[in-house]
């Protein structure tokens, strides 16, 4: 067991040895075979860097900012459901540990606290909102904007719930059923177990309103049932209701992002839900490029980063910031907020490293340079 972790693979472990199997796979699983799961790293692992040499990296700066809001890292906490599952109040955590680090934290549909509990713990704060119905989707981005959110992420990626074999072989399902395998994987993490009988067990805050109190919702919501109709025009009617800044995540075609920011929208999220949804689904570094050239406005990206150099190779290839998903849920997973915040230190050490060793001092100055396009 990695004592003093050095890196996120020994936070992943930390994580695998807290926690039950069930919530570990939910976490770390992808869709079907995990082709794209593997994909994302493949990809970014693909990627080589281009130093320059006899730069002064004496002084070195990351911090940026993203409409306007200043960041200490181009770093943003992903949305994720069922935070709760892995550290009571694990939203909180989280939001707590990005406040500190002063990035953003995107407060998911499916989180374990109400949009109103979160925006209480402060910091930048953005709203993720998942259209279960069309009905619910309005009363939260109502909730959203008077609870003082400025922005808005719109998750298109999921009309049906992706594939994940781990999650129905572990009996992770809907409807939940405690049998003797799950029994015993969950006996066999005592202090994982201890603190969810102590605090209870995580629920969908934000479907526990009087607008929706009924239970079909929570469960649609868990068994990621959406509303599969959702299309152009109900965008363009978003568009119309949110005031603040709109951004769309799970955009892999450049021709869609086109399309999306002639609606309006303020941000585009390269995402392919970590492997998630869609197995066989290219990586978003690798599209990357194209989108770049279909748009001009901030792209953002998500997938399969898990080093301060990826960040480093987003951002030499034109994304504005990145997102992590799975790797602050290792910290939280390990440690609770402490872990989570350890996570974001440890993407800044490295992001920082890596500056210095390809010379580059400011963040802002990356780009395709960077990057070695020679066979
Ligand atoms: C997610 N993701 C996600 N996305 C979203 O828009 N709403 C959500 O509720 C969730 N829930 C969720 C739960 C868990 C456990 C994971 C791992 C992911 C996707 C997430 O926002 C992001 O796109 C991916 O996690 C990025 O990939 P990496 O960083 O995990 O490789």
């Amino acid at each position: 067991m990695p004592k003093h972790p050095l890196n996120l693979e020994d936070y992943r472990q930390l994580a695998r040895l807290r926690l039950p199997r069930l919530v570990f796979d939910y976490v770390d699983g992808g869709a079907e075979d995990e082709l794209t799961l593997r994909r994302n790293r493949a990809a970014f692992e693909a990627i080589r860097l281009r130093p320059r040499c006899l730069v002064d990296v004496s002084r070195r700066r990351q911090a940026t900012s993203l409409f306007g809001v200043a960041m200490d890292m181009p770093l943003l906490v992903a949305p994720t459901g069922l935070n709760g599952m892995l550290w009571p109040g694990g939203d909180l955590a989280l939001a707590r540990a990005a406040a500190r680090a002063n990035v953003p934290f995107v407060v998911s549909t499916a989180a374990s606290a109400t949009i109103e509990e979160v925006a209480e713990a402060g910091g930048n704060l953005w709203f993720q909102l998942y259209i279960v119905s069309r009905a619910m989707a309005d009363s939260l981005v109502e909730r959203a904007l008077r609870a003082g959110y400025k922005t808005l992420v719109l998750t298109v990626d999921v009309p049906v719930s992706g594939k994940r074999e781990r999650d129905a072989r572990n009996g992770f399902v809907q409807p939940f059923r405690i049998t003797p395998s799950t029994a015993l994987d969950v006996l066999g993490h005592p202090r994982w177990a201890w603190q969810i009988a102590r605090h209870g067990a995580p629920q969908l805050k934000n479907m526990a309103s009087a607008e929706a109190s009924d239970i079909d919702t929570q469960s649609a919501l868990l068994a990621r049932q959406m509303d599969a109709s959702f299309s152009w025009d109900d965008l363009r009617r978003l568009r119309d209701r949110w005031p603040h800044r709109l951004l769309v995540k799970g955009v892999l075609n450049a021709e869609d992002a086109a399309r999306i920011a002639a609606c309006g929208v303020d941000g585009i999220i390269i995402s392919n839900h970590g492997g998630r949804q869609l197995d066989g689904a290219s990586a978003p570094i690798e599209v990357l490029p194209a989108m770049t050239r279909a748009v001009q406005l901030p792209i953002l990206l998500d997938s399969g980063v898990r080093r301060g150099a990826d960040v480093v190779k987003a951002l030499a290839l034109g994304a504005s910031a990145v997102l992590i998903g799975r790797a602050t849920l290792y910290g939280l997973g390990a440690r609770g907020e402490d872990g989570a915040y350890e996570v974001l230190q440890l993407f800044k050490s490295e992001i920082d490293r890596v500056q210095a060793l390809i010379g580059c001092p400011d963040v802002a100055g990356l780009d395709a340079t960077f990057i070695d396009t020679s066979q």
